[in-house]
């Protein structure tokens, strides 16, 4: 089968040969890849900036963003079977297992010796077939499929907000969600769908494609950073927005800090200590956020989420992973 291959010896990235996936433990599902996304880890991966190939291999098939149909399940899977569409999460435990793992927590691993597939030391789904152990996939229930790939990225989005809505001392109302990629329109959406006063602030202009979308759905885009609101995702990749909208937050705020990986700057520790405020950073995403997400897309409306998304052929994935950023939020590749 076709597979969409980084080369960490040879420095490349391509397509190549390989074999169909083993099948062999009681818990596997096999699964035909219908659909395929793309994110900004693709495309860091794409110019080598972070992930591994599996031990004992050059290469690693990208690809962590999917929605398959089940081809096959083992005799001891319970909840799926064969027409069933399903959608993979991505990190996979440490072996032996830290505290965090053993529970099924391997998006809490403290160990940092978790795999991630297409990222991590496993392969990804950027191929025609996959095969993952039961506990490892959500079922995508027939009359989400045409969002079914969104539910990855949307997982992201959901830890974030329960991880907001965990730490919160007080009754949060209002928030504001940096940037307009896939993961902040999404967590907008999660946050509206859930009757937060959501608003979403980030570089684009006003008149930007992706602010209609969020039009669409009554929620407002402001280009530029200003104010704050009880709850912040920030998903921008900008440290200068995250310490800046820091500075804003109000009594008991909290930021989820997603994107702002690379930069330093002054913290304001005793605004923080003198207003309780709180910062937490949150990557991956568990089973719950993955079932959440699911139930989200169910309600989200569905003009807006096919809005997200510009399908494109599996043929032009490379492009899509070192040519031009799109304007789309989501491409979408098509096997
Ligand atoms: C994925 C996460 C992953 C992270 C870092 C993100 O794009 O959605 O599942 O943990 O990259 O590898």
């Amino acid at each position: 089968m076709k597979a969409l291959a980084l080369d960490f010896e040879a420095r490349t990235l391509d397509w190549g040969e390989l074999d169909p996936p083993e099948f062999y433990a009681s818990r596997d599902v096999l699964y035909r890849v219908h659909e395929v996304g793309v994110c900004g880890t693709d495309r860091a991966l794409a110019s080598f900036q972070l992930g591994a190939p599996p031990a004992g291999e050059a290469r690693l098939i990208l690809g962590h963003e999917a929605l398959g149909q089940v081809i096959d399940t083992g005799a001891g899977v319970k909840a799926l079977n064969r027409g069933d569409w399903v959608a993979p999460t991505v990190r996979r435990a440490c072996k032996p297992p830290c505290s965090s793992c053993a529970r099924g927590r391997r998006d809490l691993c403290v160990s940092g010796k978790y795999t991630e597939r297409g990222i991590f030391g496993l392969h990804g789904y950027f191929t025609e077939m996959a095969v993952d152990a039961e506990e490892d996939l959500v079922r995508v229930p027939l009359k989400l499929v045409d969002f079914g790939v969104l539910v990855e990225p949307l997982s992201v989005a959901e830890k974030a907000i329960m991880r907001a809505l965990a730490v919160h001392e007080g009754e949060p109302r209002t928030a504001i969600v940096l940037g307009l990629g896939p993961i902040g329109m999404l967590a907008a959406m999660a946050l509206k769908a859930r009757g937060y006063g959501v608003k979403v602030q980030s570089l684009e202009p006003a008149d930007h494609p992706r602010a209609a979308i969020l039009r669409l759905q009554d929620i407002p885009y402001e280009p530029g950073l200003t104010g704050s609101a009880d709850i912040v995702i920030e998903a921008t990749g900008s440290t200068e927005a995250a310490l800046f909208a820091l500075e804003q937050m109000p009594p008991l705020g909290v930021m989820v800090v997603l994107g702002a990986a690379n930069g330093a700057g002054p913290v304001p520790f005793l605004r923080m200590i003198v207003n309780n405020q709180t910062v937490v950073g949150s990557v991956n995403a568990d089973g719950e956020a993955f079932r959440a997400a699911v139930e989200d897309l169910a309600r989200f409306d569905r003009r807006a989420l096919a809005a997200l998304i510009t399908r494109a052929r599996f043929s032009d994935l490379k492009k899509s992973l070192t040519g031009a950023f799109s304007v789309a939020p989501k491409v979408v590749h098509v096997l």
